[in-house]
Order: structure tokens, then C-alpha cells, then sequence
């Protein structure tokens, strides 16, 4: 039976990104859990995110923004996300030319995002020019999108790549580090691999989250939440088995829990 004690510890910068608690190095694992689930506000409105994150307040302390959301909200529901004291991973997936890219990181920069996407798949030199607009102080940690979790192997081969998803996100996590970037999005499959690659300090942040006995919606690269901790990952991305359930904090808690002691 595995214990808390099995959780690879966060690295210093994901303590600066996670807050005070994981700096002062608190042992209470239910305190390190909320530091490693992330819920993704897939909605239409910010009245209709905030209205899931009064549910989940004192429960959850990361929220994703989305495209979905941020198209519809903009800066705003950032702000509002800060004010409570939550931090925002706004997940825009940048994929542009160079300088498209380099200027919309700046442009999002006072937002008060904590981390900030972009596609790996735009390659070297566009991730190199996210990352020099992101050296400033008060940007968005970046983290790269390998391979969307939705896509299998036959998809990926459709849009051209005919290796397995694992070999494609591990080029692509070269490029990132190659860039600069070490962050990385991957699904729970390729985690442990990635984790070896990019050493014990890289951010993984894993989507693809399915609690045992859940739906896999479009997902298609999926794992419960204690084989992607299990496995290597910093960070979960966990939406409709939150946001879908009947109690979404209930969810929520059930998800810390697990993160906190995932069993094997
Ligand atoms: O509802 P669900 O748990 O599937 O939501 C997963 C979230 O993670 C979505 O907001 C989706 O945009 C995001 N995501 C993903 N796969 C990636 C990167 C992000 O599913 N590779």
C-alpha cells in the first residue's frame, strides 16, 4: 500500500508557484493535495465559474481558465479569481508565429495568471520567443502543450505523425527544454517518461483525469488521479468529474484525498 510519503515532492519553484503553504514545507498532505489539483472552469460565463468556485471555495485553491471561458470573461474573471486569493492557470494554448506569440504573452502578462500555455507543436524558436516575453517579473511560469489528451494514436497518425503518442511528446519535450520551457502538459501515459527526461524540478501537469467509475467524456489518454501522481505528475487538470457531479466538492474532496494518498 502506497503512502503519502511516495508523492515526489515539489521543486522549489513549483513551492514559489504553489504559495506559502507548500514553502513553509507543510507535512499536512491534505494542504500539499490542493496544491497539485487544478479545476478547469470550462464554462460559457463567469457568472456560471464563479458559481462552481463558491461550491468549491476553502476546498480548492487552483482554477483553470480556459478558451472557452476567457473568450467569453477576458482579464476580468482573472481578477475576480485573485481577489478570492485562488490561483489561475490560463490555458490559451498559444500556437502563432513567433512574434504572435511572444506579443500575446505580453499581453496577458498583467493578468495575474499564474501559469500561461502555449503548443509545442509551434515549434523551437516559437516557444524560445514565449519564453524571453515571459522573463519578466510577475509573467506566467509557461508550460508546453505536448499532445492534446484527447487525441489516440490513430488521430495522431491522421494529423501526420505516425509514432505513438508517447514518442511524439517526448520530442516535443525536448523542443520545450531546447526552448527554455520547462513546464510541460502531458497526458498520465507519458508522464513518467516526461518526469525522466526533464528532471525532478520540470512542472507536469497532467489532464486527462478520470476517477474510477467515470465517464471518459472525449478523453481519450486517460488515468485516475493516483496513477498520474503515482507516475510523476505535479499537477492535476480535473474537469467534468468536478464540475459535472452532483456534489462537485464532494468530487473534489474524494480527488484530494486520493492525490494526498494514492494507493496503488
Ligand atoms: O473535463 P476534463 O477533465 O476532460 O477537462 C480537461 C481540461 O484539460 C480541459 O479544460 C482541456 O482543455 C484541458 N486539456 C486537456 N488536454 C490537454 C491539455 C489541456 O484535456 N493536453
Amino acid at each position: 500500500m502506497a503512502t503519502a510519503t511516495k508523492i515526489p515532492h515539489l521543486s522549489p519553484r513549483e513551492r514559489e508557484i504553489a504559495g506559502p503553504a507548500s514553502q513553509q514545507g507543510r507535512l499536512d498532505p491534505s494542504r500539499e493535495a490542493k496544491d497539485r489539483l487544478i479545476v478547469a472552469l470550462d464554462f460559457p460565463t463567469a457568472e456560471a465559474a464563479m458559481a462552481l468556485v463558491d461550491q468549491l471555495q476553502g476546498t480548492c485553491r487552483w482554477f483553470k481558465v480556459g478558451m472557452e471561458l476567457y473568450y467569453a470573461a477576458g482579464n476580468s474573471v482573472i481578477e475576480t479569481l485573485r481577489q478570492r486569493g485562488l490561483n489561475v492557470f490560463l490555458d490559451l494554448k498559444l500556437h502563432d508565429i513567433p512574434n504572435t506569440v511572444a506579443g500575446a504573452v505580453r499581453s496577458v502578462t498583467s493578468a495575474g495568471a499564474s501559469l500561461l500555455t502555449i503548443h509545442a507543436g509551434g515549434g523551437e524558436r516559437m516557444m524560445r520567443a514565449a519564453a524571453e516575453a515571459a522573463s519578466v517579473p510577475g509573467a506566467p511560469r509557461l508550460l508546453a502543450v505536448t499532445v492534446l489528451t484527447s487525441l489516440d494514436a490513430p488521430e495522431l497518425a491522421a494529423v501526420g505523425v505516425p509514432d505513438p503518442p508517447a514518442t511524439q511528446v517526448l520530442r516535443l519535450a525536448r523542443l520545450a527544454q531546447a526552448a527554455g520551457i520547462d513546464g510541460l502538459v502531458c497526458s498520465a501515459e507519458e508522464v513518467a517518461a516526461a518526469r525522466e527526461l526533464m528532471g525532478p524540478a520540470a512542472l507536469l501537469v497532467t489532464p486527462g483525469i478520470r476517477p474510477a467509475g467515470t465517464g471518459a467524456n472525449d478523453q481519450s489518454r486517460m488515468a485516475t488521479p493516483a496513477q498520474a501522481i503515482a507516475r510523476g505528475a505535479s499537477m492535476l487538470v480535473v474537469g467534468r468529474p468536478i464540475t459535472q457531479a452532483a456534489d462537485p466538492a464532494q468530487a473534489a474532496a474524494a480527488i484530494l484525498a486520493e492525490i494526498a494518498t494514492p494507493a496503488s
